[in-house]
């Protein structure tokens, strides 16, 4: 123990002593939150992980130490030892735990000075985030960050009772391990023992856990750190962590039935919100028909519409083009907004929409006397009449149109539907928690530029029984036991039953374009594996940072994590990622191109 913190125990946190213990000698120690200096009383807010609680210095009583509380500055860090004491009446702070208290100090030491913070530390922090991530250790000083950790920690600890409680064990997987295929690049770490030989960082433990299962270890679970390097985004991290787990002898109902609880139990105990069960399920055709999304927000209409049969034979040659080419043309009614909108507006909508891919955006604005737009001169009346009546359009509508490749089509009109959700500011009013599970994902998603197929899910996911027949004539008809968990538009998790024949796992790699050989020496142990008597099995993950922000009602994911990255995915604390010095890369047999 330091010369500085001799004879003195610390009583307890500041914020576990109320008025029960008034006449008591207690010691505490934190840091110098505020000082008022009022004359001949100096008041210190000391604070510590839970909260505040107020010091009182007084001139009369010892004139000694109320010069050295004289020289306290923000973000000092002190001990204090003194008597509890009640308020008088006029400086209560109904708003504090502590309020109705105070310490009348008799000693104080000082354990460490503090230089002047370079962040304001308000709980409103003005400063900027690249500032506040570089001095991550006093940003997270405040209350509203150690609020977020410490509801952090409540979700796993829910969590991790909650799988308990229903027969999982929780088992750690390899950190350097072999690539797992989620669809990102792959974080290397060099073997210096194996020269030119890399392991991956895992991006999920996905085939471990299907190991498990093949162990019989029968239900896993796991909060685990995973690493993925693609694009950062407001809800996307390179190195994250999972809530995964997985469950032998189960098909798609069982894997839901028991996340549903999970998920109603987590709920109630963190935001006592009641979610009703079953959640409402939805295929992902649905999805995608009437939101241009595989993660709806379903909080609002604005739902996509159909308009190729009425059009198809149009004069309008953008849109019965495009339709005899195998598109379609869809549209959103945005209620209101023919009124709420000027033409700058609109015009500004269509530009956003070009910014999203789309070649324009025909419109119909209905008002009281007649139509305006700037297409209905190529439309014959009954066309215009048709359309109407499809779009349900009354007056002060706008009718939004996309013609286009259906994939564009349903992803442009699913973002503009968000777009215009935001500029009329649909939401705002909106509280609570809509969950949805998207099922019947496509096994597939055919890649344009590399014209291949890849995995939807990953590669390990089953079909559904009653599309395996098309594997070989119809892949890309096949749908897959893969399901996802969205919630407010954001998908929370997602997961799947597994194939566990090896011989459908191999036509799997097959159609993804692997080789043989290829196969093997990427997937040959767990091929192998499944011969060994594999239990039917399958899972999910959720991302626990995603379930973090939405209870924590932030649309950053950087405020959930400790030490996050920034866009390049840097660490502007540590500096990471770093040079490393010629020796240690002469070890590694590594060599560092310069372009
Ligand atoms: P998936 O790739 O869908 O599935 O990931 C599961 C969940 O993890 C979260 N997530 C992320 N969160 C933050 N930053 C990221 N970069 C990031 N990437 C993913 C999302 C996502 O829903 N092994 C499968 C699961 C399974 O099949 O059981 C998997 O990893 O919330
Ligand atoms: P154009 O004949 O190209 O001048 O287009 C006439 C109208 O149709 C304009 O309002 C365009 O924004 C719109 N338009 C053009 N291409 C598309 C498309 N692919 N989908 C929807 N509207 C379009």
């Amino acid at each position: 123990m330091s010369e500085l913190m001799k004879g003195l125990k610390r009583t307890g946190r500041v914020t576990s002593f109320n008025k029960e213990d008034v006449g008591k000698e207690i010691t505490i120690m934190g840091w110098v939150n505020k000082r008022r200096d009022l004359g001949g009383v100096i008041f210190i807010d000391v604070r510590d992980v839970s909260g505040i609680l107020q010091v009182v210095f007084k001139v009369e009583i010892d004139s000694d130490l109320f010069k050295k509380a004289e020289t306290l500055r923000n973000e000092y860090v002190i001990a204090i030892k003194g008597l509890v004491e009640k308020r008088d009446e006029e400086t209560i702070n109904p708003n504090l735990k502590t309020g109705y208290i105070e310490v009348v100090a008799s000693e104080l030491r000082v354990l460490s000075a503090a230089k002047t913070s370079p962040i304001d530390m308000s709980n409103d922090s003005k400063t900027n985030e690249l500032l506040r991530l570089k001095h991550r250790y006093l940003d997270l000083r405040r209350e509203p960050m150690q609020d977020i950790l410490k509801l952090r920690h409540k979700v796993c600890m829910i969590t991790r009772e909650f799988f308990n409680k229903n027969e999982f064990y929780e088992i750690e997987t390899p950190m350097m391990t072999k690539s797992t295929p989620e669809g990102a690049r792959d974080y290397l770490v060099p073997s210096r023992v194996n020269q030119g030989s890399f392991y991956a960082l895992p991006q999920s433990p996905q085939i471990f856990k299907q190991l498990l299962m093949l162990s019989g270890m029968d239900k896993y679970m796991q909060i685990v750190r995973c690493f993925r390097d693609e694009d950062l985004r407001a809800n996307r991290q390179p190195e994250f962590t999972q809530i995964d787990l997985e469950m032998s002898f189960v098909d798609v109902d069982d894997v839901i039935e028991v996340n549903e609880r999970y998920i109603k139990d987590l709920f109630k105990k963190i935001a006592d919100y009641e979610i009703t069960l079953p959640i409402n399920r939805m295929t992902y055709k649905e999805a995608m028909e009437r939101f241009g999304s595989d993660k709806p927000d379903t909080r609002f209409g604005l739902e996509l519409v159909d308009l190729s049969n009425v059009l198809k034979d149009s004069k309008f040659k953008v849109f019965s083009g495009t339709i005899k080419n195998g598109g379609s043309v869809r549209a959103i009614n945005a209620k209101g907004c023919g009124e709420m909108f000027s033409r700058r507006d609109i015009d500004s909508l269509g530009e956003y929409a070009k910014g999203i891919g789309s070649k324009g955006m025909a419109w119909i604005k209905v008002e009281e006397n007649g139509l305006k737009s700037a297409i209905t001169k190529f439309l014959s009346e009954e066309e215009i009449d048709n359309i109407l009546k499809t779009m349900e359009a009354k007056t002060g509508d706008l009718i939004c149109f996309i013609a286009d490749s259906n994939n564009k089509v349903f992803s442009i009109l699913g973002n503009l539907r968000l777009e215009i959700a935001k500029r009329t500011k649909l939401l705002n009013d909106k509280k609570g928690f809509e969950l949805l599970w998207i099922t019947e994902f496509p096994l597939l998603d055919y890649d344009e530029e590399n014209k291949r197929y890849i995995a939807t899910h990953h590669p390990f996911t089953s079909p559904m029984d009653e599309d395996l027949s098309k594997m070989d004539t119809q892949p890309d008809k096949v749908r897959a036991k893969a399901y996802d968990l969205v919630l407010n538009g954001e998908e929370l998790g997602g997961g799947s039953i597994r194939i566990y024949d090896p011989e459908v796992q191999k036509k799997m790699f097959s159609l993804l374009g692997f080789s043989e050989e290829d196969t093997n020496d990427r997937f040959g142990f767990l091929i192998e594996a499944l011969k060994y008597g594999t239990p039917p099995h399958g899972g999910i993950a959720y991302g626990l940072d995603r379930i973090v922000m939405s209870l924590a009602g932030t649309d950053n994911i950087k405020d959930v994590i400790a030490f996050p990255k920034i866009q390049n995915a840097s660490c502007p604390l540590t500096e990471a990622p770093s040079k490393v010095d010629a020796k240690q890369l002469r070890e590694l047999g590594i060599a560092v191109i310069d372009d």
